[in-house]
């Protein structure tokens, strides 16, 4: 393409759409680029993409016979994870973010990165990306236009989402679509050479413009901050969507789940960021004859169908996924995904040419190159894989892909669970009494921070619905959506259910196994919908006997076991005020119903007691 010329106009052959060519035209008057590039999503783009990064020395292909058509990108240092400080709702009211989101005045926020994206593609290509979320023709699938400077956003949006030509004929002259600027705000001088991962680390801004249906992101090139589909798009500015609209945008994977007998159920899990996710959307269940395959395993986007059910479709294309801890022992089909045909950012790299994470292999390579391009041993005392390193691979390449995850109809889902990183209290799985008190659930979550956020690992935060870090407008409106969403005519809901698979012992060891272990859980969750197997009535929600969970062939300690069944009640009534200073939170936008049902558990938790 010259480097001399902007053309704005779509190639040949695309659809004129008026208000998108303008957008693109303002938006390269303000960020300068040398040249424009309309994607088209082919094959010959993406390669491209990966040959320019392997020549400005940011990705190096992996040795072909190990690992084919694979590649290993390596960040700055200082861009490694999303940044929640530097992520913000810019409602033209501040009430309208509310208390869990920071918040800027939109003319205000508009202005400061007027200054920030004026020539920040200078020496630059500006890629315009127009990308389908949901299978294109789909009715709860939406239609998204991603500009970016970076050859690493535009190859990872071609796995994580359906982009091209196709894209903007469904668009046609006049469709509706969100408009999502991203630089990584590094021009380049005119001799300057574009090399290795560029960013601007003091300048980090993730900005959402709600009523306007906008992102711009400055100064990030990893994951949820330049993807702009994913987080910013699929959540927080669908978030807002879905309310306006009467559906739900949401943090979760999805799953199919079949008996030994044939039976099909569909369960969503909202579970906070590396909080097992990925991992139980394509479990292989350990008890015989159960079968799971994935739908996705991230993002769901729930509407009712004419019947009362809520369907589900997971509006990506691929997954992006925590590496660490990754294994044929501990989730044998993301390894199956991931052995061809992947991006992989901030692992290591081994003397044969391919990648390593910490928990990959039992035992340790001799010698690697770890995340930060150095020589790396065992006895170096640091991990090789950065804590948040991740895959980039398409979803078609799961092997337990279920057939129907491209189903523009989606999937009828039978069953929600909440769930997070809780070393005490929380049982390993508790049953909501009905769609409020899982809405209470829900409202309440709270998980251990992990590596997936920029910042201190391991602390214990409240995360509504996992949606803390997602929600694109004010979370006490947020919960009365949900509680609305209970009270759609004619509902036929799935019922609720909070998990936690990360209890841990005195020792600080989890005491439950996880991963495919996870699938007795998952039974006793798919048995409890027909109302097929017992549970036992407690202060906090319905909770399986030990001998209602299939533990056969399992060896664990009994006592664990009976633990993790059980409600410490009086660790659950030092709970009940931490709740509710959360709630306070929320003021007068709590919805009523949520400090009723906080209530009614202090309650049942006091009568228990006595
Ligand atoms: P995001 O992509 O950030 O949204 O993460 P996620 O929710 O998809 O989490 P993922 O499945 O990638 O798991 C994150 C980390 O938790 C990985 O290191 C997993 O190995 C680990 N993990 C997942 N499931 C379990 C489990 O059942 N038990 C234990 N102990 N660890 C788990
Ligand atoms: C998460 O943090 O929940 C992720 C990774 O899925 S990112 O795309 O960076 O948001
Ligand atoms: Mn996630």
């Amino acid at each position: 393409m010259a480097a001399t010329t902007i053309e704005v106009e779509a190639a040949a052959g695309q659809p004129h759409h008026a208000k998108l060519e303008r957008w693109v035209e303002e938006m390269a008057r303000m960020c300068k680029p040398d040249r424009i590039h309309w994607c088209d999503g082919s094959a010959e783009e993406y390669e491209s993409m990966l040959r320019l990064l392997v020549l400005t020395g940011t990705a190096i292909p992996l040795d072909a016979a190990k690992r084919p058509n694979s590649y290993l990108v390596r960040s700055d240092p200082a861009d490694v994870a999303r940044v929640e400080d530097q992520t913000f709702i810019c409602s033209r009211s501040r009430e309208d973010a509310g208390p869990t989101n920071n918040w800027e005045d939109p003319a205000k926020m508009k202005q400061k990165l007027t200054g920030l994206f004026s020539g920040s593609m200078v020496g630059r290509t500006m890629y315009v990306v127009p990308y389908s979320l949901g299978p294109i023709g789909s009715h709860i699938a939406r239609i998204g236009v991603e500009i970016t400077d970076s050859a690493y956003v535009v190859a990872s949006m071609h796995i994580m989402t359906r982009v091209g030509m196709h894209v903007l004929e469904a668009l046609g002259p006049d469709g509706e679509f969100v408009r999502g600027l991203h630089s990584v705000g590094a021009p380049l001088g005119p001799n300057q050479p574009d090399l290795t991962w560029r960013c601007n680390a003091e300048n980090k801004w993730i900005c959402h413009f709600p009523e306007t249906r906008e992102i711009w992101s400055f100064g990030s090139g990893y994951g949820g901050n330049a993807l702009l589909a994913k987080k910013c798009h699929a959540l927080r500015i669908a978030s807002v969507q879905a309310r306006d609209e009467g559906w739900m945008a949401e943090h979760m994977l999805i799953l199919k789940m079949t008996s030994p007998s044939g039976q099909v159920k569909y369960f969503t899990g909202a579970f906070p960021s590396a909080c097992g996710k990925t991992n139980l959307s394509m479990v292989i269940p350990t008890i015989p004859d159960w079968k799971v395959e994935t739908i996705g395993d991230d993002i769901a986007w729930m509407k009712f169908g004419s019947d009362g059910r809520l369907y589900a479709i997971n509006p990506e294309y691929g997954f992006f996924g925590v590496a660490p801890g990754t294994s044929m022992k501990s989730n044998p089909n993301a390894m199956l995904t991931v052995n061809r045909n992947s991006v992989f950012t901030n692992c290591a790299m081994t003397m044969e040419g391919d990648v390593w994470w910490e928990g990959m292999t039992a035992d340790k390579p001799a010698k690697l190159i770890d995340w930060l391009r150095r020589p790396w041993t065992p006895e170096s005392g640091r991990p090789a894989a950065h804590a948040n390193a991740r895959f980039t691979v398409l979803a078609s390449q799961c092997p337990v892909i279920a057939p129907e995850w491209e189903d523009p109809k989606g999937v009828p889902i039978d069953a929600i669970l909440f769930g997070g990183r809780r070393g005490g209290i929380v049982p390993l799985v508790t049953e909501a009494f009905n769609w409020q008190h899982g809405t209470f659930l829900g409202a309440a979550q709270s998980s251990e921070t992990t590596a997936a956020i920029a910042g201190k690992v391991g602390q214990l935060r409240r995360d509504p619905m996992a949606m803390l870090a997602f929600c694109g407008y004010n979370m006490g409106d947020y919960f009365g959506h949900w509680l609305k969403m209970g009270k759609h005519a004619g509902a036929r809901l799935p019922k609720i259910f909070y998990v936690n698979w990360f209890r841990r012992d005195e020792n600080g060891k989890f005491m439950w196994p996880g991963y495919g272990e996870n699938s007795r859980v998952l039974k006793w969750i798919f048995q409890r919908c027909d109302g097929k197997v017992h549970a036992k009535e407690t202060p906090i929600g319905r909770i399986p006997e030990v001998l209602d969970l299939d533990i056969s062939g399992l060896t664990i300690d009994a006592l664990h076991v009976q633990e993790l069944l059980s409600v410490d009640v009086h660790g659950w009534l030092e709970e009940v005020p931490r709740i509710k200073e959360h709630f306070a939170k929320f003021g007068d936008r709590l919805p009523q119903e949520l400090n009723a049902e906080l209530q009614n558990l202090e309650d049942r938790l006091k009568a228990a007691r006595s």
